[in-house]
């Protein structure tokens, strides 16, 4: 399992067909959510509440289309730095900048109450600076409007998880990886030595 670590990372990828782009989604939801600016949360400890609603000075029936809201955990610019598989792409298709699902619920064009969900941080959050981004799907499950906790740039508003697995680099998946390696060949060495020395002593009963 620890030895497959990348694969992990290429299933997580959000898949929609034809692929819209963000830049053509309207901002038209306000996200807040429960942590403050620079907040260091634990994985698999803390929770985070998210608050959602259509923004008020929206026209009226700009949200007829909207058919499902999906709330995700999304990764800051510093901790997308040097690494591909959080790479922020225009095309939603591609993009992997939000990996972690918070919630997925039918929009009701009805109800304009403010919407929240109390989340638990999963276990395998990674230790990262990260935001909140809801995403409005139409019914083709095509993104058509967005709200985030942070500003354009994704500098503002941004908190910290500190994951479970944050001391657990590569090189303790690798130790890990060479530890069960190890104990095999132990056995192998001890079977073979075993025989040999089944093999040894019945030929000295001889
Ligand atoms: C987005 O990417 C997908 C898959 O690579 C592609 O099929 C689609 O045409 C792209 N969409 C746009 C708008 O570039
Ligand atoms: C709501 O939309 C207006 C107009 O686009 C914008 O100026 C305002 O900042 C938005 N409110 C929030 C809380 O995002
Ligand atoms: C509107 O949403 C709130 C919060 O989810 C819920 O408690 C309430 O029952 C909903 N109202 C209607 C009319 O669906």
């Amino acid at each position: 399992m620890g030895c497959g670590s990348i694969i992990p990372s290429l299933l997580l990828s959000t898949t929609c067909y034809g692929g819209v782009l963000f830049s053509s989604l309207q901002r038209t939801i306000v996200v807040t959510a429960s942590p403050k600016e620079g907040q260091v949360l634990n994985a698999g400890v803390d929770k985070i509440t998210v608050t959602w609603a259509l923004n008020k000075t929206e026209p009226y029936g700009i949200d007829s289309t909207y058919k499902t809201i999906k709330v995700k955990l999304c990764y800051a610019p510093v901790s997308q730095h040097d690494r591909p598989w959080r790479k922020t792409e225009d095309n939603l298709s591609r993009d992997k900048t939000c990996q972690h699902k918070i919630v997925w619920k039918p929009y009701d064009a009805s109800n304009k109450t403010t919407q929240n969900f109390e989340w638990s941080i999963g276990r395998d959050v990674p230790t990262a600076t990260y935001f909140i981004r809801a995403l409005e799907y139409d019914q083709n499950n095509m993104e058509v409007a967005y709200g985030q906790t942070t500003n354009e740039k994704k500098s503002t508003n941004l908190f910290e998880i500190n994951g479970v697995t944050g001391k657990h680099t590569s090189l303790d998946i690798s130790f890990v990886c060479f530890s069960v390696f190890s104990v095999v060949a132990l056995s192998v060495f001890f079977y073979i030595e075993k025989r040999k020395g089944k093999v040894a002593s019945s030929v000295e009963q001889k």
